[in-house]
């Protein structure tokens, strides 16, 4: 939510800055701005809408060169999309350019100050106050650094803060609180992002930083203190995947192009979890099996798709470790005073590991003494940071701001740690955890057949682009991807669409069925607790009403053929991991859908990729 970029070298910033914005537009396309360091002061551009109109911008009318710069891309918070509230923002000399992503929850305050003190805010952000306020500082005759430090221990809420003195072009100052923020450690130049992406064409080499601290940078040196001043370190790591993870590599979206990655992003999340003596291994977890052994409840949070990925991993876990399980949405779970102890483990589920929702939900189970388990997409990112044990996911970078390998990934970390506390509390033997671990390695190959079916999704897709309401039905594991389906299709396509577990039906939903409504059918695989038959009967009752039924159904499934209008063969697997194929076909509905509509597909209105307010 919001990408900031701030760089110090000897190329051209003006060149670094846009192309790290472009990188992190995914993160807020209300309005895109820089700023750059030039003979004393600063100039600075700034547009509302997309990223492109300040590129158009500064093609006609070009910034003067300059080696020290910072950027924006914003998702509005605080104040219209529009020009004034677009950032960098500046103090009232002009001398200092500000970028800000999160909240400054006491901005009200410290504006009316800084008004009684004769200064004019120009726009209606929060973050407005912090240039002002560090001109303020440098006015009084502290430098960058000693003026952000001062600044930050006034602020309340969560932010990003980036800062650039035109009179002292040498260095690019940043602070953060509960909001993401990357160094990006070069030779002869040194970057600011809100995430690797920002600088990986430059450098693979990062520094994390913790809570509460400023990072000063110049081209030769990263310096980090706490707010206080007083000298902090923070942690260098190697990013893993090179640019071209962050390109579309031929693909019209990045979702669609990470789409196609699931089978990859399934098989490395599956990479290296088997021991050598065939016990299930999660190395980077860091909660130990005795740990593990005394929990008697587990909690899951988490927001959108990974909160559907959560609802996934509650038939699986309490399935094979009989392990009570509840999922919460993040956003509501510290609200209701929830019962916590030290036996309860609350897994958190995030792919950007940014979530405020989710971050602040955690910080409460820490609270109340509860362990908490990160499953996180994002190495470095403040969840996984803050949790007492993390399970990575392997998805790659997911630009693409619907989730589709994000969310897959997240499912195999959800198998792998049921299997694993069932391997901790003996609730399965040895071979019965080897068999689901053979089951889960064939899924790259069961993704890739589902995948291979593409253009028949794409052609119903597109027969139905004057579609305005679409249906989801799910029993068991399939019903969470049903939600998932309907999600995906809201934020696409921008239309009505709902996900219902199928036995609902005829508690009300059924009255929504009418001549010609396309129902998406999730049909459970045969042969247990007849959840097959019972979702037939779902289907007939849809029919028989109107719909038109889009069935997805596993290979050899001819009892559902008089029933479907249209049908979509799965693999065979078993009901438990029937999500990781069922939900690719919604993805692809979605995505093509959406193209044929005309809509922004990467960066669908009103969205962001991190949501990293309340
Ligand atoms: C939907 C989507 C969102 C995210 C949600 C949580 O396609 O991407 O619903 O799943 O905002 O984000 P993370 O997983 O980053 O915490």
């Amino acid at each position: 939510m919001c990408g900031i970029v701030g760089y110090v070298g000897a190329k051209q910033a003006q060149d670094v800055v846009i192309e790290g914005l472009r990188r992190l537009e995914y993160r807020g396309y209300d309005s895109a701005g820089i700023a750059l360091a030039h003979e004393g002061s600063v100039v600075w551009d700034k547009r509302p809408g997309k990223l492109a109109n300040l590129e158009e911008a500064i093609a006609s009318t070009p910034l003067p060169a300059s080696t020290t710069g910072i950027g924006h891309t914003r998702w509005a918070t605080h104040g219209a999309p529009n020009y004034a509230n677009a950032h960098p923002h500046l103090g009232k000399k002009g001398r200092l350019a500000v970028v800000h992503n999160g909240i400054i929850e006491n901005f009200a305050q410290l504006r009316a100050e800084l008004e009684a003190a004769g200064h004019e805010m120009v726009s209606e952000t929060d973050t407005e106050i912090s240039a002002h306020l560090l001109e303020n500082e440098v006015a009084a005759g502290a430098d960058l650094t000693t003026a952000m430090q001062n600044v930050c221990r006034r602020l309340e809420g969560a932010f990003t803060l980036v800062a650039l003195d035109g009179a002292d072009p040498s260095r690019v100052v940043a602070a953060r609180r509960n909001s993401p923020l990357v160094v990006g450690l070069g030779e002869g130049e040194n970057f600011l992002g809100s995430d690797v992406a920002a600088f990986i064409e430059h450098t693979r080499e990062a520094l994390e930083l913790g809570q509460d601290q400023v990072v000063t940078i110049t081209r030769e040196s990263v310096e980090v203190t706490g707010f206080d001043g007083s000298p902090a370190e923070g942690k260098q790591y190697h990013v893993d995947w090179d640019l071209s993870a962050a390109e579309k590599d031929g693909h019209d979206w990045f979702m669609r192009k990470e789409i196609f990655e699931q089978p990859r992003a399934v098989a490395d999340s599956l990479l290296g979890r088997r021991a050598a003596d065939g016990r299930l291994q999660l190395d980077e977890m860091r909660l130990d099996d005795a740990e593990l052994r005394d929990i008697d409840k587990i909690i899951i949070i988490a927001a959108g798709t990974s909160y559907y990925a959560g609802m996934v991993a509650k038939y699986a876990i309490e399935h094979w470790t009989r392990i009570s399980v509840e999922v919460e949405l993040a956003s509501e779970f510290r609200y209701r005073d929830p019962i916590l102890t030290h036996s309860t483990l609350v897994v958190a589920i995030s792919q950007s590991g940014e979530t405020a929702d989710t971050l602040q939900a955690i910080r409460h189970a820490r609270m109340q003494r509860s362990k908490v388990l990160a499953i996180c997409n994002t190495n470095g990112s403040t969840i996984p940071r803050e949790s007492d044990g993390v399970i990575y996911t392997h998805a790659g970078p997911e630009i693409g701001v619907a989730s589709t390998k994000g969310y897959v990934t997240q499912l195999v970390a959800c198998y792998l740690l049921a299997l694993y506390l069932a391997q901790v509390k003996g609730t399965l033997f040895g071979d019965e955890i080897n068999n689901v671990m053979d089951q889960l390695d064939d899924m790259p190959g069961h993704l890739e057949t589902v995948l291979s079916q593409a253009e028949n999704v794409y052609d119903f897709a597109r027969a139905h682009v004057d579609t305005t309401s679409v249906l989801f039905l799910g029993r068991h594991a399939g019903y969470p991807v049903a939600l998932e389906g309907a999600l995906k299709l809201k934020e696409l396509a921008y239309i009505h669409a709902e996900g219902f577990a199928a036995g609902e039906l005829k508690h009300g939903p059924i009255a929504l069925i009418d001549e010609g409504l396309p129902v998406f059918c999730i049909v459970p695989p045969r042969g247990r607790d007849q959840l097959h038959d019972k979702m037939l009967s779902g289907i007939q009752e849809v029919r028989a009403r109107g719909a038109r039924t889009i069935c997805l159904a596993e290979v050899d499934d001819d009892t559902i053929e008089p029933y479907a209008d249209t049908l979509i063969r799965l693999p065979k697997v078993p009901v438990l991991l029937q999500p990781l194929v069922a939900v690719i076909p919604l993805q692809l509905f979605a995505c093509e859908l959406a193209t044929a509509m005309g809509n922004d597909v990467d960066q669908p209105r009103n969205l962001a990729k991190s949501v990293t307010v309340e």
